[in-house]
């Protein structure tokens, strides 16, 4: 199965992308970290560890990374839409943390996960990619140990946080662009317009909590990120961001994706954080090798859309 990483600032639809991991089967969950983004650190890492609780997951490591992004002084914050917490306010119905957080930083733990790995490593970074940015400047030598990065994050059309800019790209574009066009590991970018395409509405949320105490537990933490969907898009349901990016590290392939040329503003003008998917030229659109002048990246850009959201209530 899957040797997977999840490196991650829950938030409501990254509890439903670890679960997503940490219950599937032929997934092998070696460890998760974790990043400021949605909720300051010290949130996100105590949510990261009550969901792997709540799944029975206490063999998994987490550790913490950073609190802020590389370059911009300032973290920003999405409690609009997540909740105080992180969780709509929710996270004590999950249980709390069995295993003691890591000595160890999110970059030593990956680092070190990745060495003992005998086999390539998937990493999910479903949060800004300040540790993964980190990660790649100082240990050069692990990118032979990653199979591929798969990234939520980025925006083909308008963005979520600013006109331009996707939430996680936004929170930390110099990271994101280290990691997307640095050309030393393969990277599957999920956007949010595709997304955004695969949204559950009520039904299918009825349906995850009728499913037995996990699926109730997960359930109980989507109301306020729910209400912020309701007011955004007037419709009722969640965008599940984060676990669409997750069913593509464990299940290769759900995703139709394609290579693009791609870049990241890292401008302070009105669309820093945007991502440039440079859709031109259709030649460097196939499956040929990447080159010089492409880094190794591909863009989700499509799925059978009720085929992923069954997958993942599954
Ligand atoms: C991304 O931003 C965060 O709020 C979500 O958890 C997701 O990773 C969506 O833009
Ligand atoms: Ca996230």
């Amino acid at each position: 199965g899957t040797r997977l990483i999840i490196d991650t600032d829950p938030g409501v639809d990254d509890a439903f992308a670890i679960a997503l991991a940490a219950l599937s089967e032929d997934v092998d969950l070696l460890g998760v970290t974790t990043v400021f983004g949605n909720v300051p650190l010290a949130a996100t890492t105590r949510n990261a560890q009550r969901v792997l609780a709540l799944c029975g997951r206490s063999d998994v490591p987490v550790a913490a990374g950073a609190e802020r992004p590389l370059v911009h002084p300032h973290p920003h914050r999405a409690h609009y839409a997540h909740g105080v917490d992180g969780l709509s306010g929710r996270s004590q119905v999950l249980p709390e943390p069995e295993r003691e957080l890591e000595r160890a930083d999110a970059v030593e733990l990956l680092v070190s996960l990745l060495n003992a790995a005998d086999e390539p490593v998937t990493i999910a970074p479903i949060g800004p990619l300040t540790n993964i940015a980190a990660l790649l400047a100082a240990h050069p030598g692990v990118r032979e140990k990653i199979d591929r990065v798969v990234i939520m994050g980025g925006a083909l059309g308008h963005g979520n946080t600013t006109a331009a800019a996707e939430f996680n790209i936004w929170s930390d574009p110099e990271a994101a662009r280290r990691v997307l066009t640095g050309g030393e590991v393969s990277c599957v970018l999920v956007p949010m317009d595709l997304t955004y395409r695969c949204a559950v509405d009520a039904e299918w949320l009825a349906k995850l909590n009728g499913s037995g105490p996990i699926g109730t537990a997960l359930y109980a933490l989507t109301p306020d990120y729910r209400e912020h969907y309701n007011r955004a898009l007037g419709w009722d349901g969640i965008v599940m961001h984060d676990a669409v990016a997750v069913a593509e590290a464990i299940k290769p392939g759900i995703l139709r994706t394609e290579r693009f040329p791609i870049d990241v503003d890292c401008t302070h003008g009105p669309s820093r954080g945007a991502t440039l998917v440079d859709r031109r030229r259709a030649e460097l659109r196939d499956d040929t090798e990447a080159t010089d002048e492409v880094a190794d990246v591909r863009v989700g850009t499509d799925t059978d859309l009720d085929g992923l959201r069954g997958f993942v209530l599954d």
